[in-house]
């Protein structure tokens, strides 16, 4: 192992709850093991693993892999299966929305397979960006940083959407009517305010900045009320399954005309046949999109530091959540689209409605009532996902440090949060749901690009590290994994890629213009304290 060269370490640590999960930023400033210098440059794995060893900033490990599935399973289960499913169904693949599901699971699970590696090689908090600031360089750090920051930032705007549709479903049930203007775009009746979702965004960022906790009782509460929700689908649904709502399981596929080129997925404008929807292309189209619903497995990474074992319980835990939310999506798809016929599914609440639509309220109002409770956790960790990962690259120096001064009574990254969370609710009261999933699923899987490169990248530079789970069949597994994440990303919409195309220019040149000048590994740059 090459000996490493450690230029005054700076750690800092912000700690933030939620349930046992202490999410803490470390950063850490040394000079690069490699001695690589510009903007492939590393912070080193040792020193950030060593400052984790610190009784001072070190966190408790006391996390099993039973406690990772619980956690993935509290973070992955939300918009995606509540809201998404019924769009699917009803504009892109009908009753093969299951199939879809299967799909998106399978790119996770080979995506799950490189985080896992990627987590259990740097074991300290942090998450995608701070692995690939270690092992990467800065630049590819940078990116996935940038990245993340529109993944967790959009995808709190998704689930808010998503909460709302619920609210208002149970609003209906007991006889309140929000006036059209102010309950959010659809495609049946045009733009309007979505005012519940932005309202949630604000009271959780407010949540946030005062550095409230939920205790670990809360937490638990809130996943079994969740996962008690989609049984109940599952099980109450399956007694008024028609056969006949099945055929056809695939629909056949469908011209559309009127789709302008950007709307069409970017493989249909490439290989320039006609937009079609449902068939058998309309199941990948679908599985780009639903793949939302397994956004989060990638959380369960960042708490690397909090577990026991994380060579052993980080891919069991993140593997094992999948598997679990895998098994309940595709039940809960075949049970809805047996309930109702997809053309007749609701885009707002289609769990809900489904039920509805079968003469009983009663199963709805729970359903609407688990949602609502169950979307707020997912946006709140979400939320805190997307400040945490801004205050890394600020504590760094990518982004004006302005940002990470601390609350001095809350201890918050509030200046942070506020700026996104302000940003956030106009998006998410403004903008279509599936547009902003479209838009989270582009970047989530482009980060699983880097992260699968990263870990046949860092086989090679740095094969020394220790590596308790390896991944199987380097370099093949990533490579499939590169592939399938590739192919779902070109059955995303054009008009996706292009503003996702549009946010990285943006994050290069602000690299370019702010980043490299102000970074902490930049030659000469000033060391903070130890915290703020
Ligand atoms: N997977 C999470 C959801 O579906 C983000 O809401």
């Amino acid at each position: 192992m090459k000996p490493i060269r450690t230029v005054a370490p700076a750690t800092a640590a912000v700690p933030i709850i939620w349930g046992r999960q202490a999410w803490r930023c470390t950063v850490t400033t040394d000079t690069d093991p490699e001695g690589r210098t510009g903007i492939f440059r590393t912070k080193s794995v040792e020193q950030s693993i060593r400052d984790t060893e610190e009784p001072e900033h070190g966190l408790k490990r006391s996390l099993s892999a039973l406690d990772l599935t619980v956690f993935g399973v509290g973070v992955i289960i939300g918009t995606g299966i509540f809201v998404l499913t019924g769009a699917v169904a009803k504009e892109t693949a009908g009753p093969a929305t299951a199939l879809a599901f299967v799909v998106a699971a399978i790119v996770c699970g080979l995506a799950a397979l490189c985080y896992a590696e990627f987590a259990s090689t740097v074991p300290v908090a942090g998450s995608a960006y701070t692995f690939a600031y270690a092992s990467l360089g800065e630049l590819p750090a940078w990116i996935i940083g940038w990245d993340l920051v529109l993944e967790f930032a959009v995808g709190t705007a998704v689930v808010a959407v998503g909460w709302s549709g619920y609210l208002r479903s149970l609003m209906d049930n007991v006889g309140w009517h929000l006036p059209q203007a102010l309950s959010g775009t659809t495609p049946e009746h045009g733009f309007a305010f979505d005012l519940l979702a932005f309202l949630l965004v604000l009271l959780l960022t407010a949540i946030l900045v005062l550095g409230m906790k939920l205790s670990a009782r809360v937490t638990t509460a809130v996943v079994a009320i969740k996962v008690a929700v989609v049984l109940i689908v599952i099980v109450a649904g399956s007694f008024f399954i028609k056969a006949s709502n099945y055929d056809p399981f695939i629909p056949p596929a469908v011209r559309e005309p009127g789709e302008s080129g950007l709307q069409q997925p970017l493989v249909q404008l490439m290989f320039g046949y006609a937009p079609t929807s449902f068939g058998v292309m309309g199941i990948f189209t679908a599985a780009s999109i639903v793949f939302f619903a397994f956004i989060g497995f990638d959380v369960v990474a960042t708490a690397a530091e909090e577990t026991r074992n994380p060579q052993r319980d980080m891919p069991r835990g993140i593997l094992g959540s999948l598997f679990i939310c895998t098994v309940l999506y595709v039940a809960v798809s075949i049970v809805v689209t047996g309930m109702q016929h997809y053309t007749r599914l609701t885009v707002d609440a289609p769990l809900a409605d489904a039920f509805k639509s079968i003469g009983h309220p009663w199963y709805a109002g729970v359903i609407s009532f688990g949602a609502v409770i169950g979307l707020t956790s997912v946006c709140l960790i979400l939320l805190l996902g997307q400040t945490r990962v801004f205050f890394a690259m600020s504590r760094d120096g990518l982004l004006p440090r302005f940002f990470s001064v601390t609350h001095p009574r809350y201890r918050t990254p509030y200046r942070a949060t506020v700026l996104l969370g302000v940003v956030i609710a106009i998006v998410a009261g403004c903008t279509n749901i599936e547009e902003l999933a479209a838009l989270v699923n582009i970047g989530t899987l482009f980060a699983f690009v880097v992260v699968a490169l990263g870990v046949i990248i860092l086989r090679r530079t740095r094969p020394d590290l220790p590596r308790a789970f390896r991944t199987p069949f380097v370099p093949w597994l990533p490579a499939l994994s590169v592939a399938a994440s590739l192919w779902l990303m070109l059955n995303l919409p054009s008009e996706t890629w292009l503003r996702f195309g549009l946010w990285m220019l943006l994050g290069v040149v602000v690299y370019w213009l702010y980043g490299r000048r102000h970074s902490r590994l930049e030659p000469g740059a000033p060391v903070p304290h130890r915290s703020h």
